[in-house]
Parts: structure tokens; C-alpha cells; sequence
């Protein structure tokens, strides 16, 4: 069963035709990174012009080697103008083909984005979501049935990322930047503090973007900004890979899938391997090209989702604060 999936919740528009859950047949994403670099953050009503102007390339473009059984569309959470663009989108084609819709949930499309790489993978496990606008543990127990175990109570991971950059002077998104420059850096170089929330599996960011404004307030010197990104990068990686495997431990699972932007950063990569190897847990991280946003992850979960549940209701509802929900 081939799922059309289609994807425009924040700065990405993206369409892609998944066959079975799992087999990408395409998958093509438009980035806008170009547009809001020099606003340092997305610009709202320019995101939703450009998904616009964008949509019906990457749907000719998706559909251009593969016809559809279904389409799966994001309806939140994310920004209301650029969800409405993909949600608008995929009525117009359900009405024409007649195919059945299917909403989908971007968080819980981002706990699955593993379905397309490693099969293998099947649910219960633990979920973390880390991305531009979030930071979430969840138990997923079953497709359509989650607990969230942990959020973040102040800025997500990937806001911090992109505010510490912004701080350092360096590009949006800030992420991949402090990635590129941390290769180069000393991360003992300055002591971050790590915000563990000891006794909680919520996460707290604010804390640690303060630090670096401080730190950089206080400096008597030049700043040496790959030892500072480093030093962010080691503080945030830390207490993301150790929480994750040790909610995976607590809650009996073998297994931890991460999603999400930061998901791509080779730091916590690399710290989340070792931490699940060391607690014999196994530990499941998309191609970098499939953390960030796209629309084969959107297939890949709406598949699941329809065989489970069937069609959503014709007039879609869209939710720029669509939390977890269960819904099998
Ligand atoms: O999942 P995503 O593409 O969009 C949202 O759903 O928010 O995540 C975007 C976030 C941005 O904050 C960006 O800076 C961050 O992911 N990001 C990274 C890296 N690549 C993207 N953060 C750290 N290291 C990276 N390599
Ligand atoms: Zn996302």
C-alpha cells in the first residue's frame, strides 16, 4: 500500500510516497532556511507564502515515479498558516482521487521516522522527540497509545541550540552550526551546567542558554567560539543521552528511537550509542535526513495508522498545539 505523505508544519514543505510503512519510494523536502536566516528564526507569514508557492512542486515531484492508496497529512502541532497549506493541500487531492485521509500527529510522526530505516524496530519502546519546538519522552506502547514520561518545562532542545548560536553570532538555524563549529572545539573548555532535574524525566534548557549569555557577558577575552560550542554542545548532549537510556531502564524498555532535529547532532549520536551500550539498551537514530523534518515520516506512521484505525473524517481539524494523543 503506497501512503502519500504530506508535510509543511514549520519550514519545511515535503512530500514523499512511502510503500508498506517502510519502503521510500520518494520523498522530496523544500528547506526555508534561506528565507529566515536573516530574521534569525522563522518568520511565520513568510513560511506560509513559501509552503504555498512550494506545495505543488514537491507533490508533482513525489508523484512523478509512484501513484497512492492514501494520504497522510500533518494537522499539528506547528505553525497554523503553514499547516493550513499542507492540510488544504491534501483535501483538494482526497476530493479529486477520492482517496482516504489520514491526520497526522508531526511529534508522533518524529517517533517513528526509525520505520523507514531499521523495520526491525516495533513498538513498545521509549520515544524521545527532540526538535525545534519540542522535547518529549514518551513510552509508546503500541502505535496510538503513549504516555508522555517527560517534557521540557522551558525552552526544547533544538530552541536552546538556535538561541545559544544566535547568542554566539552564528546563523539560523543555529544547530547544525554549533555542530559543524563543536568538531573543532575543546568541550572541557568551559564547565555548562547540566540540567538533570534529578528525581524527574522532565528536561530544562532556559538554564543553560542563560549560561552562555553570562559566560560571554563576563569575558574579559576573545571569545574562542568552537571551545564554547563544544562546551554547549557536551552540557545539552549529556543530559538528553543519559535521561533517555535511563527512561528506557525504568520503564522496562529495550530500546530508545529518537527523532527530531537535534537527533542529527553527531554528538548526541555518538553519546547516546555509548550510553546505550553501556545499559544493554538499544539505541535507534534516523539518517540525519530523516531527523529534521519530512514527509516519508508522516507516510511511514500514517500507514500504521490507517491499517489500525481507518480513514480520519473528510474536513480534517488542524492544531498549531496538538499534544500527544492517544488514539487506539
Ligand atoms: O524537527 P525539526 O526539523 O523541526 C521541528 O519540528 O522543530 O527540528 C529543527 C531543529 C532546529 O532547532 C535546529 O537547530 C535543530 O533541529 N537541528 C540541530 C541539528 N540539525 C538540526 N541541532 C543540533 N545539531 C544538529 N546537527
Ligand atoms: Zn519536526
Amino acid at each position: 500500500m503506497n501512503i502519500l505523505g504530506i508535510e509543511s508544519s514549520c519550514d519545511e514543505t515535503s512530500a514523499s510516497v512511502v510503500k508498506d510503512g517502510k519502503k521510500i519510494i520518494s520523498n522530496i523536502v523544500f528547506s526555508q532556511n534561506d528565507l529566515h536566516g536573516a530574521y534569525r528564526g522563522i518568520v511565520p507569514e513568510i513560511a506560509s507564502r513559501a509552503h504555498v508557492e512550494k506545495i505543488n512542486e514537491a507533490l508533482s515531484s513525489a508523484l512523478e515515479q509512484a501513484d497512492y492508496d492514501a494520504i497522510a497529512v500533518t494537522v499539528g502541532p506547528g505553525l497554523i498558516g503553514s499547516l493550513l497549506v499542507g492540510k488544504m493541500a491534501a483535501q483538494a487531492l482526497a476530493w479529486v482521487s477520492g482517496k482516504p485521509l489520514i491526520g497526522i500527529n508531526h511529534l508522533e510522526a518524529h517517533l517513528f521516522a526509525n520505520l523507514l530505516e531499521h523495520p526491525g524496530l516495533q513498538p513498545p519502546f521509549m520515544g524521545m522527540v527532540v526538535s525545534g519546538g519540542h522535547t518529549d519522552l514518551v513510552l509508546v506502547k503500541d502505535f496510538g497509545v503513549y504516555e508522555v514520561v517527560g517534557r521540557t518545562r522551558d525552552d526544547a532542545a533544538g530552541e536552546c541550540f538556535d538561541k545559544a548560536a544566535n547568542l554566539l553570532g552564528l546563523g539560523y538555524p543555529g544547530g547544525p552550526q554549533i555542530d559543524k563549529l563543536a568538531a573543532k572545539g575543546n568541550p572541557k573548555a568551559v564547565q555548562f551546567p547540566r540540567p538533570f532535574l534529578h528525581g524527574s524525566w522532565d528536561f530544562s534548557f532556559s538554564g543553560l542558554k542563560t549560561a552562555v549569555l553570562y559566560y560571554l557577558k563576563d569575558l574579559k577575552t576573545q571569545k574562542n567560539v568552537p571551545d564554547i560550542c563544544a562546551s554547549f554542545q557536551a552540557a545539552a548532549t549529556e543530559v538528553l543521552s543519559v535521561k533517555a537510556v535511563k527512561a528506557a531502564k525504568k520503564f522496562g524498555m529495550k530500546s530508545v528511537s529518537v527523532g527530531g532535529g537535534v537527533a542529527a547532532n553527531s554528538e548526541l549520536r555518538k553519546r547516546l550509542l555509548e550510553e546505550g551500550k553501556k545499559n544493554g539498551i538499544k539505541v535507534y537514530l534516523p539518517s540525519k535526513s530523516l531527523c529534521t523534518d519530512n514527509a516519508a515520516m508522516v507516510a511511514a506512521l500514517g500507514y500504521h495508522k490507517f491499517k489500525k484505525i481507518g480513514p480520519s473524517k473528510v474536513r480534517l481539524q488542524t492544531n498549531p498545539s496538538l499534544p500527544i494523543l492517544n488514539w487506539a
